[in-house]
């Protein structure tokens, strides 16, 4: 989870969300040697006393000042290619989770087994205690399998939602009307938390995700005792 001044990404709890920060912090090397290089220009540009005043073209220059920016693009665009395409695939998902967006809570069922349903809600921050996390803490959590593939089905019943979980690297809209799928995969146990990121009404900051990872022998365990 995020914690006080946290500039960075949260560390991640998945191989996607590894993915996504190696492909972050390259993006942001060549975006630093982008701003070095045209600082340096810019300021160079400034100080200097070179005059030429029958100047007006040359060939040379504009090729290569066109060219290596051009090269430069793609050295991002196909690793964002790549990423864009992982983060789509899903191999043979162990369970489904079903996630409703209203306002303001989320509702989750495990289709996969029966009449396993239940709403979630934020504990309210005057009723929370030193053991809550607040504004992030729910009633209900969603209880999830670590290292297992997950399949994530994601819709909404009022206005459009967005089921984000960062350390997860999940981002999906939900939307009435339409059922949006997304897969993760957790490779820790713990509690990974969330927020709603569509603007969707009054309470919009108040409709938070916890997921709690746990081993597939517990979950099987909880999923059994659910009444
Ligand atoms: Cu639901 Cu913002």
């Amino acid at each position: 989870m995020a914690t006080w001044s946290n500039f960075n990404l949260q560390n991640s709890a998945s191989p996607l969300m590894e993915q996504i920060i190696f492909f972050h912090d390259h993006t942001i090397i060549i975006l630093i040697m982008i701003t070095v290089l045209v600082g340096y220009l810019m300021i160079n540009l400034l100080f200097n006393k070179f005059i030429n005043r029958f100047l007006l073209e040359e060939q040379m220059i504009e090729l290569i000042w066109t060219i290596i920016p051009s090269i430069t693009l793609i050295f991002i665009a196909l690793p964002s290619l790549r990423l864009l395409y992982l983060l789509d695939e899903l191999n043979n998902p162990l369970i489904t989770l079903k996630s409703i967006g209203h306002q303001w809570y989320w509702t989750y069922e495990y289709s996969d087994f029966n009449n396993v349903e239940f709403d979630s809600y934020m504990i309210h921050y005057n009723k929370s205690n030193l053991n809550n996390f607040r504004l992030l803490d729910v009633d209900n959590r969603v209880i999830l399998p670590m290292n297992n593939q997950i399949r994530i089905m994601i819709t909404a019943t009022d206005v459009i939602h967005s089921w984000t979980v960062p350390s997860l690297g999940v981002k999906i809209d939900a939307n009435p009307g339409r059922l949006n799928q997304t897969n993760l995969f957790i490779n820790r146990p713990g509690i990974f938390f969330g927020q709603c990121s569509e603007i969707c009404g009054a309470n919009h900051s108040f409709m938070p995700i916890m997921i709690e990872s746990i081993s597939i022998k517990n979950f099987i365990n909880w999923i059994n005792n659910y009444s």
